[in-house]
């Protein structure tokens, strides 16, 4: 059994000396998945550089060759992956597994789907509590059949292709870019066109990359804060060279811990920019945080920036709901920036905090609870009423989830007393060199 066998492994962070250095966050979790599956849909070969070798995206690639792909292995990020082509797929012998990988499950149940083969989805315990009925629903509407689940809409599942899929015109109940993409990806192998309507626009790597490959697809705007997004089905991708820009969702917790630990300044090299990830840097600008973005350029078809950072007294802000979707797995890092600014700030409309590798935002609030911060949590909003300055504690229980555990780690950099965590294994999946990273800072973090 996928989580069976999980050895907790407690962490401990404390304050201590000014961070100070460079280093460039590993690549772009969203991305690396990917780049991994567009690799297994073309026809030839993809080159991959800077690919993250966290568990999630290992998990995919496993997946892909399950599927047909052949994959190989040239150094640290560097990965050839020959696909099999859209229509190419073969049937796994063996479960999917995907670990703690929401994403990665969540993209390729709309690949697998999509081909006449029957395929059965399983992972950890974490992903075993994750719904899974927002991407099953409009995959069904595509003539997928959901041949076995457990109650609930839960892995593990097994899902049965058509021998053809119907293109759909689907708009998502909820702003997400995994229900985005795993429909797009339904309508490569679907005859005409499919199209993706979304109220409230999401991260866009799936539309860029199936550019990237050949795809006949267009965005436009749609209502105030949306995109209609219209794909051309059964085309024939060919093989690309993608480079992997450094993951803002990673960056994000040294970007953190140098605004609040005083005396620091660190340069975070290469962050993606992509404006529709980088809603926590335009939050904590707001704050007002010293952060100089410095050497923009464009690396792999995504603008990227060195970012220096700065320690900053940081005001309470109020942070609306509709840029929710830019920043949706920052929350739990700009709880603990909150925590040490002046002031209130409310986080509006977390209500798809609920549904990540945990319920997000009750283990934010137990976290922020331990560590003595005070807050309140109305309907799916988050109030935080920063002091200036945290007492610590813990442990705090990260529930399998890597950015809770890597939040309250960077909290404890800066707190009167050490932050302690339940577990540190999970941060593997996302940020495998996070401790040693922050450690080559300055950071008092570890064992
Ligand atoms: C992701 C989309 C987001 C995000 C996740 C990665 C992606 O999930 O939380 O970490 O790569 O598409 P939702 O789309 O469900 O919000």
């Amino acid at each position: 059994m996928a989580h069976a066998g999980h050895d907790p492994k407690p962490a401990s962070a404390r304050s201590g000396s000014p961070l100070r250095g460079r280093l460039r966050a590993p690549g772009d979790k969203s991305i690396s998945h990917r780049s991994m599956i567009f690799g297994l849909l073309s026809i030839g070969e993809t080159v991959i550089e800077g690919l993250l070798e966290g568990d999630d995206v290992i998990r995919t690639a496993k997946a892909c060759e399950q599927l047909g792909a052949t994959l190989i292995h040239d150094g640290p990020g560097k990965w050839r992956v020959h696909g099999v082509g859209i229509g190419g797929l073969k049937e796994p012998k063996d479960v999917l597994d995907f670990g703690n990988a929401g994403t990665g499950s969540r993209l390729m149940m709309g690949v697998a789907g999509s081909h006449p083969i029957t395929s059965t989805f399983d992972g950890d315990a974490s992903l075993r509590s994750r719904p899974m009925r927002r991407i099953l629903d409009p995959l069904e509407k595509m003539g997928i059949n959901v041949v076995s689940q457990t109650e609930g809409g839960r892995v593990p599942l097994t899902i049965k292709g058509p021998r053809e899929t119907i293109p759909v015109t689907y708009e998502t109940p909820a702003p997400s870019a995994q229900i985005k993409s795993a429909v797009l990806l339904a309508g490569l192998n679907s005859p005409g066109e499919t199209v993706v309507i979304e109220q409230e626009a999401t991260r866009d790597h799936t539309e860029r990359m199936m550019k990237l490959f050949g795809a006949d697809i267009t965005s436009v705007p749609h209502g105030q804060f949306g995109r209609k997004i219209t794909l051309k089905g059964q085309p024939t991708l060919q093989g690309r060279k993608v480079i992997v820009p450094s993951d803002p969702s990673s960056a994000a917790f040294p970007l953190v811990a140098a605004l609040i630990v005083p005396g620091s300044e660190v340069v975070l090299e290469a962050v993606m920019m992509n404006p529709l990830r980088i809603g926590l840097i335009d939050t904590l600008l707001e704050m007002g945080a010293d952060i100089e973005q410095m050497n923009i350029r464009e690396e792999g078809g995504e603008t990227v920036a060195d970012l220096k950072v700065k320690h900053s007294s940081l005001q309470g802000v109020s942070v609306p709901a509709e840029r929710a979707p830019s920043m949706i797995d920052e929350y739990p890092i700009l709880a603990i920036a909150a925590s040490y600014a002046q002031g209130t700030t409310r986080m509006n409309g977390l209500h798809e905090l609920r549904v990540k590798e945990c319920d997000r935002l009750d283990a934010v609030a137990a976290g922020l609870e331990m560590a003595g911060v005070s807050f309140e949590i109305e309907g799916d909003d988050l109030i935080v009423h920063g002091t200036g300055s945290v007492r610590g504690g813990g442990p705090v229980q990260t529930h399998l989830d890597h950015r809770i555990a890597m939040s309250f780690l960077i909290m404890g950099l800066a707190s009167e007393t050490p932050m302690t965590v339940d577990d540190s294994t999970m941060i593997a999946t996302s940020f495998p060199t996070f401790v040693p990273m922050m450690k080559s800072l300055g950071a008092a973090i570890g064992d």
